[in-house]
């Protein structure tokens, strides 16, 4: 790491958080929760030319080969950076077209270019590569409800990861192995702990908190010209590859694969790796189906019924994660917030509306619930349903 990069991401660990939490104690007061105009211009002067001050050394500095993760984390706080002038309208995508920090975007462009990923920062930098010193990890605010939402993401992230790995350890044995049940579990232990931890996220994340002072730090914004989607939890690879191992999901429906597609560059590299290579494999409810004929054999009554366990819990996840998660801070505070806002509520850009239905799309293919506009697999878990002894 350079002086340069010290020194800002030292900023980054203290004035930036102090100023933000500074604004949001404004915002907060205020009636209207959600407006940002006229509200502590001085702060947002001190964190606009602090940040640029920074950054103006480490792009005259340039591209100084100090490795990826030097790089991914300079990135990060970069990223950090633009994302909270968004948030205190200091930037504005519709107002602009191209963003106003000049030296930022080219930083962020020059590292995000040079190391395959979007100029912006990801989910992966606030959640697992995330460094913490004595005990603290880079944050936007100091207020409890971003510490709660950012640890419950971390939890999430990792366990969705576990069963993905277990799940990919199961292609070079097949599906009639006798470890195969052993991998299986593991990955139902694993998203076991992805339904936990998210019970006690929605137990313990204050909707408005978050609603008001965690969100808008998610939303997009420009680097350059181009406006860049906000982060979301879903930014890694662990996710799909459960999706289309499991074989719940598939490639080559346009909007799962549309999906994959925008979300490439919001991943670190070895997670696209990981995506590229599992987009190509046959998955394990297709091979269990092709085995049908062997349903008598032991493995295939043991596996069958873990796999199918495994496929449970991966729908109820993302129920929970819909029906609980989605409409208790996203969809409900939406409905009660002032009309002028409301176009900027969602971290991917567009509508709710239209958020909110290709979520449940995924929901329902995840919980493989029978629906007659879209692919699920409803019938073919039912079929191998049939064909257990007890
Ligand atoms: C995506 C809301 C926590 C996993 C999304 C999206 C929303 C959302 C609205 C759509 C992306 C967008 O806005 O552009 C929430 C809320 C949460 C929460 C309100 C908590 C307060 C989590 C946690 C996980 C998670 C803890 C677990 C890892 C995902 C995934 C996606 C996603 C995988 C990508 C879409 C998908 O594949 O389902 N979330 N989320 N979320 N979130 Fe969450």
């Amino acid at each position: 790491m350079t002086a340069c990069t010290r020194e800002f991401d030292a900023w980054i660990r203290s004035s930036f958080c102090e100023i933000n939490s500074q604004l949001e104690t404004l915002y907060w007061q205020q009636e209207d929760k959600a407006n940002v105009e006229d509200v502590g211009e001085v702060l947002k002067q001190q964190l606009q030319a602090e940040g640029t001050e920074l950054i103006k050394t480490l792009v005259v500095e340039g591209n100084t080969d100090e490795g990826f993760d030097n790089a991914f984390d300079l990135l990060g706080n970069v990223g950090l950076y633009m994302a909270a002038c968004r948030r205190h309208e200091i930037t504005e995508p519709s107002r602009e077209r191209t963003s106003p920090l000049v030296e930022a975007s080219t930083l962020a462009m020059h590292i995000g270019a040079s190391i395959g990923v979007t100029p912006r920062f990801a989910t992966a930098h606030l959640t697992t590569h995330n460094t913490a010193v004595n005990g603290v990890y880079k944050r936007f605010t100091d207020l409890a409800d971003e510490k709660i939402f950012v640890d419950y993401n971390t939890k999430g992230i990792l366990a969705y990861k576990r069963a993905a790995d277990a799940l990919l350890k199961i292609l070079p044995l097949g599906v009639s192995h006798p470890i195969t049940g052993d991998l299986l579990k593991v990955a139902k232990y694993a998203l076991q702990d992805v339904i936990d931890s998210n019970q006690e996220l929605f137990d313990k994340l204050d909707t408005d908190r978050f609603f008001y002072c965690v969100r808008p730090y998610y939303k997009p914004h420009r680097v350059g010209s181009q406006v860049y989607r906000g982060a979301n939890a879903g930014d890694f690879a662990g996710i799909n590859v459960i999706d289309m191992l499991l074989g719940l999901c598939v490639a080559n429906e346009p909007s799962y694969s549309q999906m994959l597609v925008d979300k490439f560059l919001y991943m670190m590299p070895e997670d696209q790796q990981i995506l590229r290579d599992c987009m190509r494999r046959t998955s394990l409810m297709d091979s269990f189906l092709n085995l049908e004929s062997q349903h008598s054999a032991s493995w295939y009554q043991e596996n069958v019924t873990l796999f199918l366990e495994v496929c449970e819990l991966h729908g109820k996840g993302a129920t929970q994660h819909h029906n609980q998660l989605v409409e208790k801070y996203i969809a409900q505070p939406s409905n009660s917030m002032a009309e002028q806002h409301l176009d900027k509520v969602t971290a991917s850009g567009p509508p709710l509306s239209v958020l909110l239905g290709s979520l449940e799309k995924l929901r329902d293919r995840r919980a493989a619930n029978q629906r007659d506009d879209i692919f699920t697999r409803y019938h073919d878990i039912q079929k191998l349903k049939t064909t257990l002894s007890r």
